[in-house]
C-alpha cells in the first residue's frame, strides 16, 4: 500500500484539474503537500476537499515569473522547515495557435509556464538544503507528443522538450538518488481541454478534432486515473522507475 506519511511533496497547478486530484490523493495517502496556482479562491476550495487541510498549504504564484522561483520554493521550505521528498509539476496551458501565424516570440509564455518554471522549480528544489535524498519528480506531459492534433506545435514542443530531459535531470541528480519521471496523459476532461475546443470552435481554420471520434475504443480518462499513474511513480514502489515516459492514453493508440 503506498503511503506519504512524513512526506512533503509540492505539486503545481494544485487549483484545478489534475493538479487538485493530485493534491487531495496525496492527502489521503498522509502526505504534507504545499499547493501553487495563481488563483486563491480555487486553492482555498482544493484545500477544504483534501484529508486534514490543515496540514496543507498553498502559496499563489504566477509561474511565468521565473526570476522568483527561487524566494518561491525557500519560503515552501522555510514555513515548517521541512524539506521536499517530491514535486509534480501539473501546472500548464495549451497553445492554440496555427502554424501561419507563429514567431517565436508566441513560444514564450507557454514555455515560460510549461517549461521553464519546471526546470527552475527542479533547479532550487534539489538543493541539499531544500530536498531530502531519493525525492521524486513527476512532470506531467501529453499524448500529444506522439499524437498531435493540428495547430499545438508551441504546446507539444513545451511538453518534449521538458518530458525529453528526465533522464539528463535524473543523471545529473543521480548522487542524491533524485529520480526524474514524466507521464504522457491522453484526454482527460478538464478546464484546460474545455479552453481548448472553445478556441478550437471560434477559430474556423482549425478543425475542430476529437481523438475518441474515431476511437471507439478509447476512454476519457478521470483526474483519478492520472493520479493513480503518478501516485505509483512518486513513491518508493517506484525507486528503480528512473528517467522513464509513461504513457497514460485511454488506448488511444491500439
Ligand atoms: N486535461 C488533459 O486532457 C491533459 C492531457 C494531457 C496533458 N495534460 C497536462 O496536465 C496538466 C494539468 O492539466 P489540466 O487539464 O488539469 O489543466 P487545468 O485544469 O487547466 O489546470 C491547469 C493548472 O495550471 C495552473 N496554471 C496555469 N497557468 C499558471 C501560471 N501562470 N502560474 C501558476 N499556475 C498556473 C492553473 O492554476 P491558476 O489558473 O489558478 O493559476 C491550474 O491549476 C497540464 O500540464 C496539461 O498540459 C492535460
Amino acid at each position: 500500500m503506498i503511503t506519504f506519511k512524513n512526506k512533503k511533496i509540492l505539486v503545481t497547478g494544485a487549483s484545478s484539474g489534475i493538479g487538485r486530484e493530485v493534491a487531495i490523493h496525496l492527502s489521503e495517502l498522509e502526505a504534507k503537500v504545499v499547493l501553487i496556482a495563481r488563483d486563491e479562491d480555487r486553492l482555498k476550495e482544493t484545500i477544504s476537499l483534501m484529508k486534514e487541510p490543515k496540514k496543507h498549504k498553498y502559496f499563489c504564484y504566477d509561474l511565468e515569473n521565473i526570476d522568483d522561483i527561487s524566494t518561491l520554493v525557500t519560503n515552501c521550505v522555510g514555513y515548517n522547515n521541512l524539506k521536499f521528498d517530491g514535486f509534480v509539476h501539473c501546472a500548464g496551458i495549451p497553445a492554440v495557435l496555427p502554424f501561419k501565424v507563429l514567431d517565436y516570440k508566441k513560444f514564450e509564455k507557454v514555455f515560460k509556464i510549461n517549461t521553464y518554471s519546471y526546470l527552475e522549480i527542479i533547479k532550487h528544489l534539489s538543493k541539499k538544503q531544500n530536498s531530502n535524498d531519493e525525492a521524486s519528480i513527476i512532470f506531467l506531459s501529453s499524448i500529444l507528443e506522439e499524437y498531435p492534433k493540428k495547430a499545438q506545435i508551441p504546446y507539444i514542443m513545451s511538453k518534449v522538450s521538458a518530458s525529453n530531459i528526465s533522464k539528463a535531470i535524473s543523471l545529473k541528480l543521480q548522487k542524491r538518488k533524485i529520480r526524474v519521471n514524466s507521464v504522457l496523459v491522453g484526454s482527460v476532461h478538464t478546464k484546460m481541454v474545455e479552453d481548448t475546443e472553445k478556441y478550437r470552435l471560434l477559430n474556423n481554420n482549425i478543425e475542430k478534432t476529437n481523438e475518441t471520434k474515431h476511437k471507439p475504443t478509447c476512454k476519457i480518462l478521470s483526474t483519478r486515473e492520472v493520479s493513480n499513474m503518478v501516485m505509483f511513480l512518486l513513491s518508493d514502489s517506484a525507486k528503480y522507475i528512473i528517467g522513464e515516459n509513461y504513457f497514460i492514453d485511454g488506448g488511444i493508440f491500439i
